[in-house]
C-alpha cells in the first residue's frame, strides 16, 4: 500500500529539493511547507478534531459491531435517499469533499470514481467495485481496525461507492493474516443482507448490488490494484502493464475500480453530511479526516483519527504520550508506511500530516503510517531490513526491481557493518535512481525511496561505519599477520 506513480513518483521529481533547501525550509514557519493554494486563513492551526467531526466512532472497538450497533451510530441512516440521488450527484459531492484516496497514492476519489461512467452508456459488461483489504504495507494497521469494529461502514461505503459508478457488485479482497477482521465482516454482510440492506432492491432503492469477500493469501505485492485483480482471478498475484487501465479492463475483462477501505468507508458519512463538511476540515487539496497508525518508540503507540494536516508532534504528543525519553531522543520517523523516505528530527518538527506538507519535505503521506525511531536507532539498520522486505517481495517480473532490489538489500546488508567502500554510497544512490520509475508497479519506487532518504539525511551515520570497520581491519591485520 503506497503511493503510486501517477502522483508521488513525479510529484518527488518535481519537488526535488536539495538537503539544504530542506534544512532552510525546516527553519521557516509551518506554512512555508505548503504546496497546497495559498490557506485562505493562515493562522488557522490543524488537528484536534472534535467529536462531532469524528467518522468512526468505534475505532477501538468499545462498542457492538453489528448491525444494531452500527444503526444506534447513524450508519445506513437515509441510504436509500442517498442511492435515489443518482451516480453524477454521489461524484459530484464526492469531488466537492476533495477526498483523495487513502490507499497511499492521493488520487482525487470522485475524479478517480467518474472514470467508470463513460459517455455513452454501459456497453454490456458488469462493473465492479474491488476494495483493497489487503493493508500490507509495514506500519499500516488502520483498515484492519474498521473491518473488525465498524465493519457496516465499509458495507454502506460499498454501496454508495458502487452506485456512484454504477457497478453490480463489490469484492473486498482482504489479507489472508486478518482472520477475526474476515469473519466480522462477514457477519456483517450477512446481516445486511438478511436486512434487505444490500443485494436484490438493495435498501427499497430498486438498485441490485453484491458484496462479496474473497481472502488473499499474504503476499505484499497484491495490495497493488492490478495485482489485487489477477489473485481474485485465481492466477499469480503479478501487476499487470497499463493501459489498459482497470477502468476499461479489469476484474474478469469488466470496467473495475480499486479503491482503499478508508475511502470507502469515510464515502457515506461524506454524502449525509455534505461534500463541503468534509473539505472543511484540513488544508485546501488536503481535506478531511484521517486514520493514522503511529508505532515505533512513542510511549502509547495508536491508531487515531484526527484532522488532515495536524502537525507531526502534535500528532505524537497529543496522541501518543510523546516520544520515549522526551522529543529530544528522537533520531527520525517514517511518516507514511515503509515505503517513503524517512525525515530527520529537524523537519519532523515542522512538517505537517497531509499530502503536500509531506512531498515537500521529499517524504510521502503513504498510508499514514508514522514509524517513530529514537535515538537508540540503528538507522543504517532499520533501512537495510526494509530492503530485505522489498528483495522478499518482488514479484520478479521488471528486471530494474528484480535485480536491483536484491543489489539494494546486500549492499545495505554491508552498510550495515561497515564493509564497504564510502564510493559504493553514491552507487547505491545511483542503482536506486535506475530502479525509480523504470518498472511496472510503484514497488520499484518504494524499495527505492527508503535507500535514498537514508542517504539524503543519515549519510555521515553510513560513513561512520565504514570508517569503523576499516578502523577494526587495520587493528586486526597485525595480529592476524603475526599469528
Ligand atoms: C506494492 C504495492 C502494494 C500496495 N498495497 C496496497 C494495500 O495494501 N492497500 C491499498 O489500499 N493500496 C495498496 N496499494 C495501492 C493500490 O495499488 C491502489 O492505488 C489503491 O488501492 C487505490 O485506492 P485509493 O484510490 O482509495 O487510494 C499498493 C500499491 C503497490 C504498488
Ligand atoms: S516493479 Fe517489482 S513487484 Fe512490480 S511488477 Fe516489477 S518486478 Fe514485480
Amino acid at each position: 500500500m503506497l503511493a503510486t506513480k501517477q502522483l508521488t513518483v513525479s510529484a518527488l521529481k518535481r519537488s526535488s529539493l536539495t538537503a539544504t533547501a530542506v534544512a532552510a525550509r525546516s527553519v521557516q514557519p509551518r506554512a512555508t511547507f505548503a504546496t497546497a493554494a495559498p490557506d485562505p486563513s493562515p493562522n488557522r492551526t490543524y488537528g484536534n478534531l472534535s467529536d462531532e467531526d469524528r467518522i468512526f466512532t468505534n475505532l477501538y472497538g468499545k462498542h457492538d459491531f453489528r448491525l444494531a450497533g452500527a444503526l444506534k451510530r447513524g450508519d445506513w441512516y437515509k441510504t436509500k435517499e442517498i442511492i435515489l440521488k443518482g451516480h453524477d450527484w454521489i461524484i459530484n459531492e464526492m469531488k466537492t469533499s476533495g477526498l483523495r484516496g487513502r490507499g497511499g497514492a492521493g488520487f482525487p476519489s470522485g475524479l478517480k470514481w467518474s472514470f467508470m461512467n463513460k459517455p455513452g452508456g454501459p456497453d454490456g459488461r458488469p462493473r465492479y467495485l474491488v476494495v483493497n483489504a489487503d493493508e500490507g504495507e509495514p506500519g499500516t494497521c488502520k483498515d484492519r481496525e474498521i473491518m473488525r469494529h465498524d465493519p457496516h461502514k465499509l458495507i454502506e461505503g460499498c454501496l454508495v461507492a458502487g452506485r456512484a459508478m454504477s457497478a453490480n457488485a463489490a469484492y473486498i479482497y482482504i489479507r489472508g493474516e486478518f482472520y477475526n477482521e474476515a469473519s466480522n465482516l462477514q457477519e456483517a454482510i450477512n446481516e445486511a443482507y438478511k436486512a434487505g440492506l444490500i443485494g436484490k432492491n438493495a435498501c427499497g432503492s430498486g438498485y441490485d448490488f453484491d458484496v462479496y469477500v474473497h481472502r488473499g493469501a499474504g503476499a505484499y505485492i497484491c495490495g497493488e490494484e492490478t495485482a489485487l485483480i489477477e489473485s481474485i482471478e485465481g492466477k499469480q498475484g503479478k501487476p499487470r502493464l497499463k493501459p489498459p487501465f482497470p477502468a476499461d479492463v479489469g476484474l474478469f475483462g469488466c470496467p473495475t475500480t480499486v479503491a482503499n477501505v478508508e475511502t470507502v468507508a469515510v464515502a457515506p458519512t461524506i454524502l449525509r453530511r455534505g461534500g463541503s463538511w468534509f473539505a472543511g476540515l484540513g488544508r485546501a487539496r488536503n481535506s478531511g479526516t484521517k486514520l493514522f497508525c503511529i508505532s515505533g518508540h512513542v510511549n502509547k503507540p495508536c491508531t487515531v483519527e484526527e484532522e488532515m494536516s495536524i502537525p507531526l508532534r502534535d500528532l505524537i504528543d497529543k496522541h501518543c504520550g510523546g516520544v520515549r525519553g522526551g522529543w529530544d531522543n528522537l533520531l527520525g520517523i517514517i511518516p507514511g508506511g515503509s515505503s517513503v523516505p524517512v525525515l530527520p528530527k529537524k523537519i519532523c518538527e515542522e512538517v505537517l500530516m497531509d499530502f503536500d506538507s509531506l512531498r515537500d519535505a521529499q517524504s510521502g503521506l503513504g498510508t499514514a503510517a508514522v514509524i517513530v525511531m529514537d535515538k537508540s536507532t540503528d538507522m543504517v539498520q532499520a533501512i537495510s531490513r526494509l530492503s530485505a522486505f522489498y528483495k522478499h517481495e518482488s514479484c520478479g517480473q521488471c528486471t530494474p526491481c528484480r535485480e536491483g532490489t536484491g543489489w539494494l538489500a546486500n549492499m545495505m546488508a554491508r552498510f550495515e557493518t561497515g564493509n564497504a567502500k564510502k564510493a559504493e554510497i553514491d552507487m547505491i544512490e545511483e542503482l536506486s535512481r535506475q530502479i525509480e520509475g523504470h518498472t511496472i508497479c510503484a514497488l520499484g519506487d518504494a524499495a527505492a525511496w527508503p535507500v535514498q532518504g537514508l542517504i539524503r539525511h543519515f549519510r555521515p551515520e553510513i560513513e561512520k561505519k565504514i570508517d569503523e570497520f576499516h578502523a577494526r581491519r587495520r587493528l586486526e591485520e597485525p595480529v592476524a599477520a603475526q599469528a
